[in-house]
């Protein structure tokens, strides 16, 4: 048994789909989750600038004592993981290659599509991770910036006008190309599940990053036998905007225990 908490980061509330899976599978652990709220998004900026953002987001998890981290952002998984993780002497787990072998299971057509933030796609991070376990897959890639921002903004409800045009601009090219499988490669994209589902059709399976990453750590971490295991929240930006929209990701629970961090000094 190992009781140290598990470190979660993402740009923002994103990441919070991965711990609404890690308190349904692994009730005992306790999570610190940083969500840069103050610097998302990440997905438009350089490599060099999200390198920056994730080695500071990464020193303040590690001022606690944490037994691994689940890096619950895609943008951040695609562009800076592989570099930071060799800096680091603790597990660090990423949201790619959780959600590409969850599609490689699922897809029977072998055609896959993968959404994601322009820096993800950018990347190539799923196509190349994909292509290496299985080379004969079809793979169809779109970059939906504008989803996160609505996201964030809690544009997410089936009958919204905004976002169900946006989900049409961005996927019909993806739709026409007959694929089974969908991955959300974008930790915020699983709360606009409604929408695309009821766009892509029923044919279409949706992989949510964020709980195929949760589902990996509890598979490859020594787990905790805490009884009384707690989260702890802390952003960059207000905890009280964060708060309001905690409950839309967190089905229905509502983070209390929000912290502010300046995590520029990190
Ligand atoms: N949640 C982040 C991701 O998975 C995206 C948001 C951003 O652009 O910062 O890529």
């Amino acid at each position: 048994m190992d009781n140290r908490p598990i470190g979660v980061f993402d740009s923002g509330v994103g990441g919070l789909t991965a711990v609404r899976r890690m308190h349904e599978i692994m009730p005992n652990e306790s999570i610190i989750y940083f969500g840069d709220t103050g610097r998302v998004p990440y997905g438009t900026r350089s490599a060099q600038t999200i390198l920056h953002y994730t080695r500071q987001d990464v020193a303040f998890l590690r001022s606690f004592d944490i037994k691994a981290i689940v890096v619950a952002c895609g943008t951040v998984s695609s562009v800076a993981l592989n570099t930071v993780s060799k800096e680091q002497n603790i597990p660090m787990i990423g949201v790619v290659e959780p959600a590409s072998l969850a599609a490689i299971e699922k897809t029977k057509n072998g055609r896959i599509g993968v959404i994601g933030t322009a820096s993800t796609i950018k990347s190539g991070s799923y196509e190349s991770f994909l292509h290496e376990h299985k080379p004969e897959l079809k793979i169809f890639t779109k970059a939906c910036p504008l989803f996160v921002p609505l996201v964030e903004n809690g544009r997410v409800n089936k009958g919204d006008i905004v976002i169900e045009t946006v989900v049409k601009e961005y996927l019909t090219e993806l739709k026409e190309q007959n694929i089974d499988t969908l991955i959300l490669g974008c930790t915020h994209f699983p709360l606009l599940r409604e929408v695309i589902a009821d766009f892509m059709g029923e044919n279409v399976e949706l992989i949510d990053s964020g709980a195929a990453a949760a589902d990996y750590a509890k598979r490859i971490l020594t787990l905790s036998d805490n009884k009384t295991s707690e989260t702890k929240y802390f952003v960059s930006d207000d905890p009280d905007s964060f708060k309001a929209l905690s409950h839309i990701f967190l089905n229905g629970e509502i983070a209390e225990n929000v912290g502010n961090v300046e995590i520029a000094t990190y």
